[in-house]
């Protein structure tokens, strides 16, 4: 479960505290799903990074799984942030000078448990359509084979949480809804929880629980 109490979150500049987040709540359920909406610069890329624990809130409280991230030492909490919590951006963020397979290996390169990662890696290059290209490097994809990668890389750990930032941001219609049907379908069949930020109607519609980002609150759509 992830649960997110009165966060907000301020950055200091030159006129005085710009405050972008202005106490944000909401929970997640195991399995369920929320898409934010929002103008841009409206903080939706911030909300994603505090619930990511990669950036603390200036004050509120965020708890997955029942664990406060911001109160873990920097090692427990690169680990922690490994585990359970995958991202996708718009930007596929791929290595260049690495495979496909060795992309969505990446993250089990600070993994301290044993397991046949290569199997699953390949499992689930097969499950998002890329077994035959397992080992093409990302020039040699399309955008949208590039995000399936992405995909694949932030879901090799199994992650309880799912954060995706305008994952179809830079597709074209026919991927961008491929790619969201993947995404929804191995969500689903995971049973991660998912907050899919993105600047597309309709592909907000498709979460169940709707949210907007309006003046650093989040209101339901
Ligand atoms: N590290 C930072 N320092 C100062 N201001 C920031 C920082 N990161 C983001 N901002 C500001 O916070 C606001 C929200 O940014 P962001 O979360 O990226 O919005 P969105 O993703 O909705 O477009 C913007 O005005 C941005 O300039
Ligand atoms: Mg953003």
């Amino acid at each position: 479960m992830l649960q997110v109490k009165s966060v907000t979150k301020e950055y200091v500049s030159p006129g005085g505290a710009l405050r972008i987040l202005d106490g944000v709540s909401f929970e997640l359920e195991r399995g369920a799903a929320v898409s934010i909406m929002g103008p841009s610069g409206s903080g939706k890329s911030t909300l994603l990074s505090i619930l990511g624990a990669l950036e603390p809130p200036t004050s509120g409280e965020v708890r997955l799984g029942g664990e406060n991230p911001y109160a873990l030492g920097e090692r427990e909490l690169a680990a922690f942030r490994n585990k359970q919590i995958g991202f996708v951006f718009q930007d596929h963020c791929l290595l260049p000078q690495c495979t496909v397979l060795e992309n969505v290996l990446l993250p089990t390169l600070v993994a301290t448990e044993q397991a046949d990662f290569q199997a699953q890696a390949r499992q689930l290059l097969d499950r998002v359509g890329l077994g035959p290209r397992v080992d093409h490097v990302p020039a040699q994809l399309s955008g949208g084979e590039k995000q399936r990668v992405a995909i694949a890389r932030a879901l090799i750990r199994q992650p309880a949480l799912l954060l995706c930032d305008e994952p179809t941001g830079n597709l074209d219609r026919g991927n961008a809804d491929a790619v969201a049907d993947l995404l929804l379908e191995l969500q689903k069949a995971q049973q991660m929880m998912l907050v899919l930020v993105t600047h597309s109607e309709k592909l907000a519609a498709r979460a169940p629980v709707e949210y907007e980002l309006t003046d650093g609150r989040l209101v339901r759509r």
